[in-house]
């Protein structure tokens, strides 16, 4: 695939590295951005035949297969539209919309259009979520009751994250997008979410958006999706999920503590360690990969290979707007302090159906609702009564 990047800051170069890497046969061809020697720089970088400051000119070369969205928040929704008018494939970076009306008119203009629009959710394509996902499918954890996603970090690198007119909210709408997709993909995207409960704040930065928010997503099966997103963290950036299943556990670390640490002086030079992370010296946790550990390279695999053979990608449009009526919930709770419902005028998933308590048999009689080997090495089995509901207990020799 050839690729139209626009926007030259700082995802655009994660992406960029991601598709140079490896000797890829997918490539940047051409570079868009409003300042001519950020666009030279970028393309000279890269070594990209084709540059402009113009976005229509770069979304429109004959050379270009699909175009590549790596701009501030508010720019999504009109270069999505000049994608449509060109009738260019498209993949946007997270999160799709600032709101859940932009995203839907995003996804409506694509599919209208009939074009590709992939969403960019790269950490719902790091290698160890999709062997978790597998696992999952698989039934390895057995029917998934909570999962939580927490990403934390000091707070983003540009001024129009922290200018809620431009970013559409703080850590909720640049954090809070990768929390609920992870919990979603985990739960299960054909299970409807239906409330949210968030409390937000704004704890520490002079801005009008939260740089604090904790909420959970209550599902139509009764899983709950749970995410934590700050930017008022100290000491790197936090990417951590938790799965609770009926029959297992699912815990992930994708930075931070990668399984690499080093300690240094800082006598020898002192240089990039890894995202977001606040110090080069004495004990640091650097990554090997960093498009790895995050996704990059699996996600873009799978957006071209889905162009290709004319599927939908593992994440598209219709998830970013998923997201983001989730989202503007957890904003609308934030303020009413009570549950909101998840308003998805589009629900393309399962109808909410009664979903029985599944209850585990001991015997004829009785429920099983625990089982423990005791330090004595006896077993005890605590059982309930099916038709009286009577709680007794009962030991058995290990
Ligand atoms: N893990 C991820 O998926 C991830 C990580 C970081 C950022 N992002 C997303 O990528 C997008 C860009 O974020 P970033 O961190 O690269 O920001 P950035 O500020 O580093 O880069 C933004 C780019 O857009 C350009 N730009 C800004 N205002 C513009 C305007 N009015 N017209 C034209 N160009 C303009 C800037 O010059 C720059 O090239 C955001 O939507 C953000 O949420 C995603």
């Amino acid at each position: 695939m050839k690729v139209a990047m626009l926007g030259s800051g700082f995802i655009a170069r994660f992406y960029a590295e991601s598709l140079h890497a490896q000797r890829r046969k997918d490539h940047v061809v051409m570079v868009y951005s409003r300042n001519e020697d950020n666009a030279k720089r970028f393309a000279d970088d890269y070594g990209l035949p084709h540059y402009s400051t113009n976005m229509e000119e770069a979304i429109t070369h004959p050379d270009v297969d699909v175009v590549l969205i790596s701009l501030p928040n508010h720019l999504h929704e009109a270069a999505v539209l000049a994608c449509v008018k060109a009738k260019k494939n498209v993949i946007c970076t997270k999160p799709l919309g600032r709101t859940a009306a932009e995203a839907k008119r995003m996804l409506d203009a694509v599919e209208n259009a009939g074009i590709f629009g992939g969403y960019l959710e790269d950490l719902c394509y790091t290698p160890k979520f999709l062997k978790s996902i597998e696992s999952v499918k698989r039934g390895d954890i057995g029917r998934v009751l909570w999962a939580k996603s927490r990403e934390a970090h000091p707070g983003p690198h540009s001024d129009w994250f922290w200018d809620k007119k431009k970013s559409g909210g703080g850590a909720i709408i640049d954090l809070g997008c990768h929390c609920v997709e992870i919990s979603r993909n985990f739960i299960g995207k054909n299970i409807k979410p239906m409330e949210v409960m968030c409390w937000a704040d704004t704890q520490v930065h002079p801005i009008d958006a939260e740089d604090h928010a904790i909420g959970l997503v209550k599902y139509a099966n009764g899983a709950i999706g749970q995410f934590e997103v700050s930017w008022t963290f100290r000491g790197g950036m936090d990417l951590r999920d938790e799965v609770m299943g009926t029959e297992g556990t699912i815990w992930l670390n994708s930075f931070l503590r990668t399984g690499f640490e080093m300690f240094t002086t800082g006598n020898g030079g002192e240089g990039y360690v890894a995202e977001k992370a606040e110090s080069n010296i004495g004990w640091i946790f650097p990554v090997g990969d960093e498009s790895h550990e995050l996704g990059y390279p699996h996600m873009f695999t799978d957006m071209f290979s889905a162009i290709e053979e004319k599927r939908e990608p593992l994440e598209s449009f219709y998830d970013g707007y998923v997201v983001n009526a989730i989202l503007d919930a957890a904003f609308k709770s934030a303020e009413t302090k009570i549950w909101e419902p998840v308003m998805i005028e589009d629900w393309r998933g399962e109808e909410p159906k009664d979903t029985e308590k599944q209850q585990k048999s001991y015997d004829d009689t009785h429920y099983l609702i625990k089982e423990e080997i005791l330090p004595n090495g006896d077993v005890t089995v605590i059982l309930k009564h099916k038709k009286t509901g009577e709680v007794s207990s009962k030991v058995t020799k290990a």
